[in-house]
């Protein structure tokens, strides 16, 4: 099944697939062994800086392997992937199921442009394109200053807007701010479900995905995919989090130990703890 198909299913069945970001080779071990371990399918993404780090050759031949090993649906997805012409790079290399082109600091109509030419050679391809108007903020890192609840609700998508947006461009699937913040705050998000129900209904057979996946109260998630209708529930904060904490913790531990790698089961597990948690919450688990 191709990941449009997954979609597709995600909504008929309410559950969304987990996208985790990969910025370790440790994390990307963690989320791949939670995913088998739960029978789920389950999107790895990159972002620019991920991609930087790792080298999008790398990346793809990295997955291409994880696929021949494991028997789930592994899919590859751009994360934000920004400008264009870093879009079109991928698209071309080939070994992606999603790119995500994140025009949100573009206005509307040259964001609209450029995701149409990304969708026109993406989809001779049959790669999706994700799409994004209102930026999303905050950034994938644990925050200890306070979020401005009211400045954020000034940049809510439209329904509206929404629908003309996909219309206009032909994206697959469309990245939504309501509410939803990168990074983990003091105060939890507080999603606007009605609002989301509407963008769904906006949008009528194209799919919706939930950035900010950390520090989103559970219920809150569960609702967005049961009434909102999100298949995609990105999440990079809490794993990044944990990993850290975990590493920090082994290195403490064994101030003596230079094969570093003899420390990394521990770290792994930690991280892969915390992917099943979310795909138990997604519902994703035993649909392999
Ligand atoms: O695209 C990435 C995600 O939206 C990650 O958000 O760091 O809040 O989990 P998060």
């Amino acid at each position: 099944m191709k990941l449009l198909d997954w979609f597709d299913k995600a909504r008929k069945e309410s559950f969304a697939i987990g996208a985790f970001n990969i910025d370790s080779l440790e994390i990307f071990k963690a989320v791949i062994m939670a995913a088998v371990h739960r029978k789920s399918p389950v999107i790895v993404e990159f972002s620019p800086g991920e991609v930087g780090y790792f080298g999008i050759k790398n990346i793809v031949d990295m997955v291409k392997n994880a696929r021949e090993e494991f028997e789930i649906p592994i899919f590859l997805n751009l994360d934000h992937g920004k400008p264009k012409n870093a879009v079109v790079e991928a698209v071309d290399l080939g070994g992606f199921d999603e790119v995500h082109f994140d025009g949100s600091d573009l206005d509307f109509s040259t964001n609209a442009r450029q995701a149409k030419e990304i969708v026109d050679s993406a989809h001779k391809r049959e790669i999706v394109v994700e799409g994004e108007i209102n930026k999303i903020g905050g950034s994938s890192e644990v925050h200890l200053e306070e979020i401005d609840l009211e400045l954020l609700k000034k940049s809510y998508t439209k329904p509206e807007e929404a629908q003309k947006f996909v219309e206009e461009t032909g994206v697959d699937i469309l990245a939504p701010a309501i509410g939803n913040v990168h990074g983990t705050f003091p105060v939890d998000p507080d999603l606007d479900i009605d609002l989301l129900a509407k963008i769904s209904d906006a949008v009528g057979e194209k799919f919706l995905s939930l950035h900010g996946g950390s520090g989103i109260p559970i219920v809150q998630v569960k609702d967005a995919i049961r009434r909102g209708k999100i298949v995609k529930v990105n999440v990079n904060t809490e794993l990044r989090a944990t990993y850290k904490d975990a590493l920090e913790e082994k290195l403490a531990e064994h101030p003596d130990e230079y094969k570093i790698y003899d420390l990394m089961p521990d770290v792994v597990e930690a991280v892969a703890a915390v992917v099943e948690n979310k795909i138990e919450v997604f519902g994703s688990n035993d649909k392999v």
